[in-house]
């Protein structure tokens, strides 16, 4: 099924791509500027959908990964990297989804690259195999993230976006009252400041970091600004802690809820094709990076922009 949205010079057109998260978005020429019509449309479908698919069968450029980010607000790093000094939006990944300081003007002194056999031996390869959403410990998050293939592997490398307004609406009504006046503490991961080279910041680096990003409290459902759906606000690997319950049933809950939300009922997993610009939400759909195209390469660049602050 697909809305389409007609004026004299265009027709942009909506497909859902499942039942609960996606849509594939075509008749959008992203290397023009937008009409306000088209740019009111793109955003409408980004609230009803929270993962966008652009598939133009050509190379995309960063001019227009940036034209598409810069519908959510200003393109700019996560908080992590404004903290760190990098304002570049853009961020590469590779391989092995991890990050390659390739903006020269603003990477730390040693080089970020991280090999993947240094992952391994480090015990973090594949940290982002997991579902999460990037670093729910900030002040604040990027209200979209556009991701733009540069090099695919021939096997592996599909990224996966779960709904948490999906699997929110999954659970039973008692279900969600009870977790509705919840809050959960939201903690830097294991693994993240290797996966940041943080310590290539210089010696007191790790203490300033600590010092500016201590726990952050967020409420546990939320509610999307612009549709009103509820969402599960979890994010597993970053949700530490349920405010106010003991250690045992905190923990038990956590995992049952992470167990929920990668449902395959809530999800969609994107194939990429050479070209394709894949925009999602980074509080209402979470995403992962299956490590499972060795021996070959893969080449991401995403680019995030605006800001949002989960609320109730
Ligand atoms: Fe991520």
């Amino acid at each position: 099924m697909a809305t389409v949205v007609r004026d004299e010079q265009t027709t942009l057109t909506v497909t859902p791509l499942t039942g609960s998260i996606g849509a594939r978005i075509e008749g959008v020429d992203l290397s023009r500027d937008l009409d306000q019509e088209t740019a009111d449309a793109i955003r409408r479908a980004f609230a009803e959908h929270a993962v966008l698919v652009f598939r133009s069968g050509r190379d995309a450029t960063p001019e227009e990964q940036h034209r598409l980010a810069a519908l959510s607000g200003e393109p700019q790093p996560l908080q992590v990297f404004q903290f760190l000094g990098r304002m570049q939006a853009g961020i590469t990944f590779d391989p092995g989804s991890r990050i390659v300081a390739s903006d020269a003007a603003s990477a730390p002194k040693q080089s970020a690259q991280i090999k993947r056999q240094d992952l391994q031996s480090l015990g973090i390869a594949g940290e982002f195999d997991g579902w999460h959403s990037d670093s729910s410990f900030c002040h604040f998050l990027p209200k979209a993230a556009v991701l733009r293939a540069e090099v695919i592997a021939p096997v592996g490398g599909d990224t996966g976006f779960a709904s948490l307004c999906a699997a929110y609406e999954a659970l039973s009504p008692i279900m969600q009252g009870w977790l509705e006046d919840l809050r959960a503490v939201h903690i830097i991961p294991e693994g993240f400041k290797d996966g940041i080279n943080l310590a290539s910041y210089g010696a007191d680096a790790e203490e300033r970091f600590d010092a500016f990003f201590p726990p952050k409290e967020w409420p546990l459902v939320v509610r999307h600004p612009e549709t009103g759906r509820k969402a599960l606000w979890i994010n597993p690997g970053y949700t530490a802690h349920i405010v106010g319950l003991k250690r045992a049933e905190s923990h038990a809950l956590i995992r049952f809820l992470a167990r929920h939300i990668s449902s395959t009922s809530f999800t969609y997993r994107h194939h990429w094709q050479k070209g394709d610009l894949v925009v999602w939400d980074e509080v209402f759909a979470l995403h992962r990076a299956p490590d499972d195209f060795a021996p070959h390469e893969r080449k991401v660049v995403r680019v995030t922009a605006g800001r949002q602050k989960p609320t109730a």
